[in-house]
């Protein structure tokens, strides 16, 4: 049994150091990207307060496939340069969106989503995935959360 429990009453920046800990804990010598992803994925969404959908897509053959993930059944392919999770594969930049209504492009995969925090993965200097977090609620994440999901991010690069 794993029993993790960052706190998110905590400030920010310590949250997320346990979020990484956790992660590191349970991809550490599992050469396996998809179980790694499935369990950061279900550490995510156990863990980070206020979120409709938690989970990865994958940079395959030029456009990114749905990978492990919680939350509702979501779009399985996302043309590269497109939507959000393209966005960010595209311009390997972490992409904060306050409101998706006003990101021209966004694809809704669920109705309820109203923020959107997206990061890429990068793997040997490419993009090989994004993280994607979306929230029910517009303007859920702040800068603190950004940094924190980028620094799961670079702890698993090595481990997708
Ligand atoms: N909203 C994303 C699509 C993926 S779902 O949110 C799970 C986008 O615009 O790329």
């Amino acid at each position: 049994m794993y029993a993790f429990a960052a706190d998110p009453a905590q400030p920010k920046p310590e949250f997320y150091r346990e979020l990484a800990q956790a992660a590191d804990a349970l991809t550490a010598g599992e050469p396996d990207a998809i179980a790694n992803m499935a369990n950061v994925a279900a550490l995510i969404w156990q863990l980070v307060p206020e979120l409709n959908w938690a989970g990865f897509y994958r940079l395959i053959d030029g456009e990114l496939v749905l990978g492990p993930f919680c939350g509702k059944p979501a779009c399985i392919r996302i043309p590269f340069g497109q939507g959000v999770c393209g966005t960010a594969a595209a311009t390997g930049e972490s992409q904060r969106v306050e409101d998706v209504n006003a990101f021209a492009g966004h694809i809704a995969c669920d109705a309820a989503s109203r923020s959107e925090l997206v990061v890429p993965v990068r793997k040997d200097g490419r993009v090989a995935a994004v993280i994607d977090l979306d929230s029910p609620i517009v303007a859920r994440f702040d800068a603190e959360d950004q940094a924190g999901i980028e620094a799961l991010a670079a702890l698993l690069a090595a481990r997708i």
